[in-house]
């Protein structure tokens, strides 16, 4: 099994779930020389793979990674005559979003199902890391500024890495395929988000203060397309519980979008 992005938040964890499951697994990321940008080290880390779970991402390269990546992987298989299953992670609501990294998710959505190969496009909701890293920036001080009426349904990534690496043992579809999408069981407002972090901060809970969302991308979010439907798969643990076992200082960390 190849894992693109395997040193990831959500790739080491499939690495790790497929590992234990008893699987070869190869961790393909720059650190272990394969690169979807440049092609490198494709070739060798697709042989033999029955399955890629492809996870590779970059907030600051997304569409050269999640688009021409996904190309060249595709593209080196068909190349080799291999045929693996390959598994994506993209994004709720990527296809009701105006913002350049959620089209890149939809294209490159498409680029798998243009490619002929058994694939499957699993959407997840935001992972609580991010979620958090979302709660961050949008606090100024004693304020938090909510896009409108700003709602998301964060997810525990353990969760969905497992959820992934049953995809990727699983039995392998004839073409394309949607996997059902994934969420967390609940649904926080910005002020749910923010008090809940100062709770678990020992801070004071910040002012919510709502911005009109003058923008279409800001009306989406607004609107609520950030959430999942009714037939989405949900489970993993609460932000609460996840909360609980994160360190009091929470790090202000840069994240790939979700
Ligand atoms: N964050 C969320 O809330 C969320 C929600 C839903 C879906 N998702 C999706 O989940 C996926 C992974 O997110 P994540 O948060 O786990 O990302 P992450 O922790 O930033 O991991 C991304 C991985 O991609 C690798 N990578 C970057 N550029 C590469 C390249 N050119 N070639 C090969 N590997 C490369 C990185 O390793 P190296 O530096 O070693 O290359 C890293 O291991 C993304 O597709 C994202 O859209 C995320």
């Amino acid at each position: 099994m190849l894992v693109t992005g395997g040193a990831g938040d959500v790739g080491s964890r499939v690495v790790r779930a497929l590992s234990a499951a008893g699987h070869d697994v190869v961790a393909g990321s720059r650190r272990t020389g394969v690169d979807l940008v440049t092609g490198a080290g494709l070739g060798a880390a697709l042989q033999g793979a029955e399955a890629v779970v492809h996870t590779a991402s970059s907030d600051r390269r997304v569409r050269r990674v999640e688009v021409e990546g996904l190309r060249h992987l595709t593209e080196t298989a068909a190349r080799t005559g291999a045929r693996p299953h390959i598994v994506t992670v993209s994004i709720v609501g990527c296809d009701r979003i105006a913002i350049p990294v959620y089209r890149a998710k939809v294209e490159a959505e498409r680029v798998l199902q243009a490619s002929g190969l058994p694939g499957t496009v699993v959407r997840a909701t935001q992972f609580h890391a991010f979620a958090t890293y979302v709660a961050q920036v949008l606090r100024l001080g004693r304020a938090a500024f909510s896009i409108g009426s700003m709602r998301i349904q964060p997810v525990d990534v353990e969760w969905v890495a497992r959820r992934l690496a049953e995809h990727a043992v699983g039995p392998a579809p004839t073409g394309f395929c949607r996997g059902r999408d994934l969420a967390g069981p609940t649904v926080y407002d910005l002020r749910d988000l923010t008090g809940l972090l100062a709770e678990h901060s020992g801070a004071r809970t910040p002012r919510v203060v709502r911005v009109p969302p003058i923008l279409r991308a800001m009306r989406d979010v607004s609107q609520g397309r950030l959430l999942a439907g009714r037939e989405a798969l949900v489970g993993g643990r609460t932000f609460e519980e996840w909360l609980e076992q994160q360190p009091t200082v929470l790090p202000r960390q840069r994240r790939v979008p979700g």
